[in-house]
């Protein structure tokens, strides 16, 4: 019963959410993009938010991160609220955003790109040092010297995430890890989310990718035409064919 149980089914209290969206309606100009739109991450968990070209995916991570500031509902990081904030207040409160795009100084090395995002994590913690950075992606320790401008897209992705990381963020939000990368670099992409999820990094991933996510998320949300529609564990999301035929092409 509990491998079945959604989110909403369990008891608040039972599981700390670190990050609560609720009633988001999100505009950009004159035209709706989210429709009361709802989700929780807790403490921990790999959240996958899942849904097609279109959905309304980036819009949810701009409007978390303050790129897009929700006209209503609320956005709470460990309780406090952060819609109308500051993009540079969301990130200090602890929100580490890696953009569809994946923006690297193409200009500096990858180390430089790496201690750009060098800073204290809201409560002064420091777990993540360039030392740490190279132990869990070996790949940028082999290139450190090298400009960021001339890594491959993969290679790009993984810097993202670790100059992200070097922010020592409570939550990462990470906007289509695997878009535009090949099947191979894709595996290696996911290795390296099993590999933060181990080490309880909490992330927030939006996808198309289902496949990618059964394998690397603990829990889904599926977003369609800006409403959430289905939340619930992986297993859940993977055992309901309603759901997977509706909203996500395979
Ligand atoms: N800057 C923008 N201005 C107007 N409409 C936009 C803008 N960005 C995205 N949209 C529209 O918002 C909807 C959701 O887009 P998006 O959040 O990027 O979806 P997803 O990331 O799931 O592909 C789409 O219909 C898209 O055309
Ligand atoms: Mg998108």
């Amino acid at each position: 019963m509990a491998e079945a149980a959604t989110l909403e089914d369990r008891p608040a209290a039972a599981r700390a959410a670190l990050l609560e969206v609720e009633n988001l309606d999100v505009y950009y100009g004159a035209s709706q993009i989210l429709f009361g739109l709802g989700l929780a991450v807790g403490e921990g968990d790999t959240v996958a938010l899942l849904g097609r070209n279109g959905a309304g995916k980036s819009t949810t991570f701009k409007a978390i991160a303050g790129i897009a500031p929700p006209r209503r509902g609320s956005v709470r990081l460990r309780g406090r609220e952060m819609a109308g904030a500051a993009p540079h207040r969301i990130a200090r409160a602890g929100i580490g955003y890696v953009p569809e795009d994946r923006q690297v100084f193409p200009e500096h090395s990858v180390e430089d790109n790496l201690l750009i995002g060098e800073k204290k994590g809201p409560t002064g913690k420091r777990e993540w040092t360039l030392e740490r950075v190279y132990d869990v992606f070996p790949i940028l320790a082999g290139m450190k010297g090298r400009m960021a401008g001339r890594l491959s897209g993969g290679e790009q992705q993984m810097l993202t995430i670790a100059r992200t990381l070097m922010g020592n963020p409570d939550l990462v939000l990470l906007d289509e890890p695997s878009e535009g990368l090949a099947p191979i670099i894709v595996a290696e992409i996911g290795k390296l989310i099993g590999t933060l999820r181990e080490m309880g990094v909490t992330i927030l991933m939006a996808e198309q990718n289902m496949h990618f996510c059964l394998a690397v998320a603990t829990h889904a949300a599926v977003i369609d035409k800006g409403v959430v529609v289905y939340r619930d564990t992986i297993a859940g999301l993977r055992a309901n064919r309603e759901i997977t035929d509706r909203y996500l092409s395979i």
